[in-house]
């Protein structure tokens, strides 16, 4: 019953990076509440980050076959350009939740699309830090 939290370029310096976008929560944080939550819920939680656009495909691929419940992705850039990581979504079985701490709807013009969001189950944005906890919470209802 492990959950794989996928988390893309920069959110290893979540805490520090743009706080008045992204809070100051670090991905360490992040980690302890998913697993809290986790364990509540009779989940477990396999939380990783890459800078590398590649290596989010092969965990997209590895969630399939290790029999994962469902991935949380939160891709960052790469979400809005990323035909790969679209394509192994769709890939895949295992379903996905598009995460995002902001709202990129209501940013920058080039946050607006989304290829992880046309083959995502659902997605959940601008909660900070409590978007992947209701993402998480989403898989224990069986809404995912
Ligand atoms: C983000 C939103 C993206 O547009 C941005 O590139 C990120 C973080 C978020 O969680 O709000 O790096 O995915």
């Amino acid at each position: 019953n492990t959950v794989y939290v996928l988390n893309g370029p920069n959110l290893n310096l979540l805490g520090l990076r743009e706080p008045e976008i992204y809070g100051t929560t670090t991905l360490d944080d992040i980690a302890g509440m998913l697993e809290d939550r986790g364990r509540e819920l009779g989940l477990e939680i396999d939380m990783r980050q890459t800078n590398h656009e590649g290596m989010l495909v092969d965990w997209l691929h590895e969630a399939q076959a290790e029999g994962a419940r469902a991935v949380l992705l939160n891709a960052a850039a790469y979400t809005h350009t990323s035909i790969a990581l679209l394509d192994a979504i769709k890939a895949i079985r295992t379903p996905v939740i598009e995460v995002h701490l902001s709202d990129p709807s209501k940013r920058e013009e080039f946050r607006h699309r989304s290829y992880v969001g046309m083959a995502a189950a659902k997605c959940v944005q601008g909660h900070g830090a409590q978007s992947y906890i209701i993402a998480l919470e989403a898989v224990a209802s069986g809404e995912i």
